[in-house]
């Protein structure tokens, strides 16, 4: 018999899919569509964009201002080789997804740290932070691996900074509707007036709002002169993004209001029951609810930490009591751990109880 392995590992929703998207896969016309594709995306893709932004967001855009790509990985590197010459740098959040350090690094850019905050970051102790020659912040909203989430000031304010200093802020939004203060999308870019959004590059995708992950749909949404810059670059790196993924999409967008509200509402329970049992049974880590997003970002408290880091503990949980948790080191920090609550609430709970077995024997 295989070991029961608990996971807190993973990033990706285990609510399915909705179930419209598997209908426009059976009317799919395969023969019709087997051609190459518009580099830019489909156009009936861009244009459920601009009804979906219109109706969740208020902001008018036309197909123009999206690219489609695969994924949100893919848009960030196209929007970084996009935006930077190699040799220049960018800023990213800290803690950061592991993957920003990589795309530089592939794109042939240098990073710089802003300052390290698990609660929601002052962008103002960022924008001091950045050097003369960093030319983009990037960060996620909410973010991987800590749930914090910007505040529409906060927003507002990387936007114009970036406006007046001639740089760019790519606004990694992909948990924008695995945000649990209020019903609807995180505070967001999108809501930016447009003669605000000149320098800002939204970038989202279908994995976490619709658990489409495998399908690589993604998108960037800026203005137009960035987006043809954004085209360009896609049309050499991909040719097109897989059409039949596409027409998935555009139809996951016609989604209900109501269906979008219960898929948050699974997994803000599933946060709640893993924020309940972590404060119930495991004192030796300190840590946040998220606002949004898929983890909780825990740090160990100082005597444990002084005996113990997170990679340590990550092995010995894996080890001793078959739950996977993710060490903080992959996000740029020692002493944490980052906890995901994409499993149904009773898996949380047995697994927060090996956990707390763990800790007992251990600490
Ligand atoms: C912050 C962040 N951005 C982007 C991605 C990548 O998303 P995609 O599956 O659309 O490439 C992830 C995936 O975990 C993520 O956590």
């Amino acid at each position: 018999m295989g070991t029961n392995v608990i996971s807190f590992g993973a990033g990706a929703p285990t609510v399915p899919p909705p179930n419209l998207t598997f209908d426009a896969l059976a009317a799919f016309d395969v023969a019709k569509a087997s051609g190459y594709g518009s580099s830019r995306g489909e156009v009936g893709l861009r244009e459920a964009l601009c009804g979906w932004y219109a109706t969740e967001f208020g902001r008018l855009t036309n197909p123009g201002q999206h690219l489609v790509t695969n994924g949100a990985k893919q848009a960030i590197m196209i929007a970084l080789l996009a935006l930077c010459d190699a040799g220049e740098r960018i800023a990213i959040q800290n803690p950061y997804w592991p993957s920003y350090l990589d795309l530089a690094e592939l794109t042939g850019l240098g990073v710089e740290l802003l300052p390290y905050s698990f609660e929601t970051p002052d962008v103002r102790a960022w924008i001091d932070r950045v050097s003369d020659e960093t030319r983009v912040i990037v960060y996620s909203s909410p973010s991987n691996p800590t749930g914090s989430t910007l505040s529409q000031d906060d927003v507002t304010l990387l936007a114009s900074w970036a406006q007046e200093t001639n740089r760019w802020i790519i606004a990694d939004e992909i948990y924008q509707f695995q945000y649990y203060r209020h019903d609807g999308p995180a505070p967001s870019v999108l809501h930016l007036p447009a003669e605000s959004f000149e320098h800002v590059l939204h970038i989202c995708s279908a994995s976490k709002t619709f658990a489409l992950m495998g399908h690589r749909i993604g998108w960037i949404t800026a203005h137009p002169s960035v987006i043809n810059r954004c085209a360009s670059i896609a049309s050499n790196i991909a040719g097109n993004v897989n059409t039949p993924g596409q027409s998935l999409v555009a139809r996951a967008l016609s989604i209900s209001r109501a269906e979008l509200s219960d898929r948050t509402a699974q997994l803000k329970q599933q946060r709640d029951v893993l924020c309940a049992a972590l404060a119930e049974s495991i004192p030796w880590l300190r840590w946040n609810a998220p606002d949004g997003g898929l983890f909780v970002w825990c740090e160990l408290v100082a005597d444990v930490g002084d005996r113990w880091t997170g990679d340590t503990i990550a092995q010995s949980l894996l080890a001793d009591e078959h739950v996977a948790v993710v060490p903080g080191s992959v996000f740029g920090h020692q002493n944490a751990l980052r906890l995901s609550f994409t499993e149904p609430p009773s898996q949380i709970v047995e697994g927060i109880e090996r956990i707390r077995r763990w800790g007992e024997a251990r600490l």
